[in-house]
C-alpha cells in the first residue's frame, strides 16, 4: 500500500489540473483495501475513490483521502464453447484490457478501443463508443462495502445501466461501494458492431471489405479515429466528451428539426439523442477559448485545458456554454465529467 501526504492530484486527472489532496492512498489488494477502510470511515474526513481520472474535474483541493485502486490481474473462465468470462481487476488501464482480451481471441470490446480510464471506472461511467457500451458485455461487478467491509456482486440487471449511468452514480449509494474486479462476457468468434455510421465511413473510405474485416484492423481503425478527433491527455488535457448528448421527448425533437433539418439525431430508449457537439458547434464555441480553459477545435464537445487552467476556468466555460445552447435551443446541457 503507497500512501502519500498533500498529494499534487494533477498526473491523476487527465485535464492536468492542479489540485491537492490530504492523502492518498494507492492499495494493490481486496485484503488491502478492507484493512484501510474501517479508519478512514472512523476518521470524519471525506474520503473518495478515483479511477484513471479521465471523467473528473477537481474544482478545489480535496479536504479528505483519495483512493485509488492497483489492483490487477485477469482470470478467464470458459462458458461453454463460444463465451468466455474475463475477470479483470479494477486498477488495469483501460486499453491495456482490451488489448489483452483481442490478443487472446476474446471479442466484444474492440470498439471501445483507446478509451481512456480504468477497469473500475468502465463500470461505473459505462463508457461507451462507436455503437458499444460497457454494459453490453459486463456480466458483473465485484465491489467491497464500504459500510461493512463485506463482499458483494451485482450482476448486470443490478447495476441499472443506461447511457453513461450505472447505479454507482445513483445518489442513495454513491460512493458507498468501491469496485475490486469487473468480469466481462466475451465470445470467441469476432462479430463486429459497425452500426456508427462514422465507423462504416471510414471502413469504406479505406476500401475495407467488411466481411473481411479482422478484430485488430478494427481496433486500430478505431484508435486512428479516436486520435483524429479527440485530444491525446498526454498532450493536451481534456476530460474526454465533457457533456452528455442530451436526450429530449419526440416532440422537442420535432419542433428542433422544423427549424434545423439537418440536426443529427440518434433513437434512444427514451426519446431522441442530439448530439452535444453539434449543438455546441451550432453555438460558434468550436475551436473558442475563455482564457486558459478552451473549446477543443476538432470536436466541440471536448473541453480543454490550454495550460495552468483552474477547475473554475473549465466550471465558467462550461456554465457560459450551458447557457448559450439553453438560449438557443432551449436545451440544457448536462455534464459527463464529474465535478469535485
Ligand atoms: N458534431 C458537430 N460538431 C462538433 C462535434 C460533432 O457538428 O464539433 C456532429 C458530428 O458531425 C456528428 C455528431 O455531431 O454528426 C456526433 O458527433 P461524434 O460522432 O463525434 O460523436 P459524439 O456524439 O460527439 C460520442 C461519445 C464519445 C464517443 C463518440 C463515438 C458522448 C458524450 N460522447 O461523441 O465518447 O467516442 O460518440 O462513439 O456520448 C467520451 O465519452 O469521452 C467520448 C469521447
Amino acid at each position: 500500500m503507497l500512501t502519500y501526504d498533500n498529494f499534487n492530484l494533477q498526473q491523476h486527472n487527465t485535464f492536468g489540473i492542479t489540485a491537492r489532496c490530504k492523502h492518498f492512498v494507492e492499495y494493490s489488494s481486496t485484503e488491502e483495501l478492507r484493512e484501510l477502510l474501517p479508519s478512514l470511515v472512523a476518521n470524519n474526513e471525506p474520503w473518495m475513490q478515483i479511477g484513471g481520472g479521465s471523467n473528473l474535474l477537481f474544482t478545489a483541493d480535496y479536504p479528505g483521502t483519495i483512493l485509488h485502486s492497483a489492483i490487477n490481474g485477469i482470470e478467464e473462465k470458459a462458458l461453454g464453447d463460444e463465451d468466455v468470462l474475463v475477470t479483470a481487476g479494477a486498477g488495469i488501464r483501460w486499453d491495456d484490457f482490451v488489448a489483452w482480451t483481442l490478443r487472446h481471441g476474446f471479442y466484444g470490446l474492440e470498439n471501445l478501443s483507446y478509451i481512456p480510464g480504468e477497469v473500475g471506472a468502465s463500470a461505473v461511467q459505462n463508457i461507451g463508443a462507436y455503437g458499444s457500451e460497457a454494459a453490453d458485455h459486463i456480466e458483473r461487478v465485484t465491489v467491497i462495502d464500504s459500510t461493512d467491509g463485506s463482499t458483494k456482486t451485482f450482476h448486470r440487471e443490478e447495476c441499472h445501466y443506461a447511457y453513461r449511468h450505472s447505479i454507482f452514480k445513483e445518489e442513495a449509494v454513491r460512493g458507498r461501494y468501491i469496485i475490486t474486479h469487473v468480469t466481462y462476457c466475451l465470445h470467441r468468434t469476432f462479430r463486429p458492431v459497425l452500426v456508427y455510421a462514422g465507423l462504416r465511413n471510414e471502413l469504406e473510405r479505406r476500401s475495407v471489405r467488411t466481411d473481411e474485416l479482422t478484430a485488430d484492423q478494427l481496433r486500430r481503425i478505431i484508435i486512428e479515429v479516436r486520435r483524429a478527433k479527440l485530444p491525446e491527455p498526454s498532450e493536451i488535457g481534456s476530460a474526454g466528451s465533457f457533456f452528455m448528448n442530451p436526450i429530449v421527448p419526440q416532440e422537442t425533437f420535432e419542433n428542433l428539426q422544423a427549424l434545423y433539418p439537418n440536426m443529427p439525431h440518434y433513437p434512444a430508449p427514451t426519446g431522441v439523442k442530439l448530439s452535444a457537439g453539434w449543438l455546441i458547434d451550432q453555438c460558434g464555441w468550436k475551436g473558442k477559448r475563455l482564457g486558459p480553459a478552451g473549446v477543443y477545435a476538432l470536436q466541440a464537445l471536448v473541453l480543454v485545458n490550454h495550460g495552468g487552467a483552474t477547475g473554475a476556468d473549465i466550471v465558467r466555460l462550461s456554465e457560459t456554454i450551458q447557457h448559450d445552447v439553453f438560449n438557443k435551443f432551449g436545451i440544457q446541457l448536462r455534464p459527463e465529467a464529474i465535478f469535485i
